[in-house]
């Protein structure tokens, strides 16, 4: 059994297992970190997002092993970053889930969005969230959520 390790909100985690398991199976079944979900598996939906040295990156299938190294951050930790913070609060203010399957992987695009540009227009918000389906169809109160999140930041 392959044994590597994982930096993972700031920790360094040993994990025991095959390093071409998915991230987000490790992160779900080894780590109990289940905020990013399970969708498609195919890198077609955006609801495994996570957050890869600062960029949103899918990870249900890419090997873990190729995360090794890397500062890997998940929706778990975002209370604890400014804009994470920020998006959580003002996806509450804004009702921006419905079922919420879509939810994590939401908030670390609309995170990682905020942290390269953050005073985004409706399109730099659309390019940001172009990965990432909602069949309940929030989008647009996800958007009024970055909206809201960046405001928020410009008073900070
Ligand atoms: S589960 Fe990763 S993109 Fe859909
Ligand atoms: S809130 Fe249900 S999939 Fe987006």
């Amino acid at each position: 059994m392959d044994c590597y390790t994982l930096t993972v909100n700031g920790e360094v985690r040993e994990i025991a297992g095959d390093e071409a398991t998915p991230l987000v199976f490790v992160l779900r079944n080894d780590l109990d970190l289940i905020g990013a979900k399970l969708g498609c598996g195919l890198e077609q939906c955006g609801a495994c997002a996570v957050l890869v040295d600062g960029e949103a990156t899918l990870c249900c299938n890419r090997p873990a092993g190729e995360f090794a190294g890397k500062q890997i951050t998940t929706v778990e930790a975002l209370s604890e970053d400014t804009e994470g913070a920020a998006v959580q609060v003002a996806f509450i203010a804004e009702g921006a889930a419905q079922c919420g399957y879509c939810t994590a992987g939401l908030v670390v695009a609309a995170t990682a969005l905020l942290k390269k540009t953050p005073k985004p227009d409706r399109q730099e918000i659309a390019s940001g969230l172009e990965d990432h389906l909602c069949r309940c169809g929030s989008h647009a109160r996800v958007i009024r959520a970055i909206e809201r999140a960046s405001e928020t930041l410009a008073h900070v």
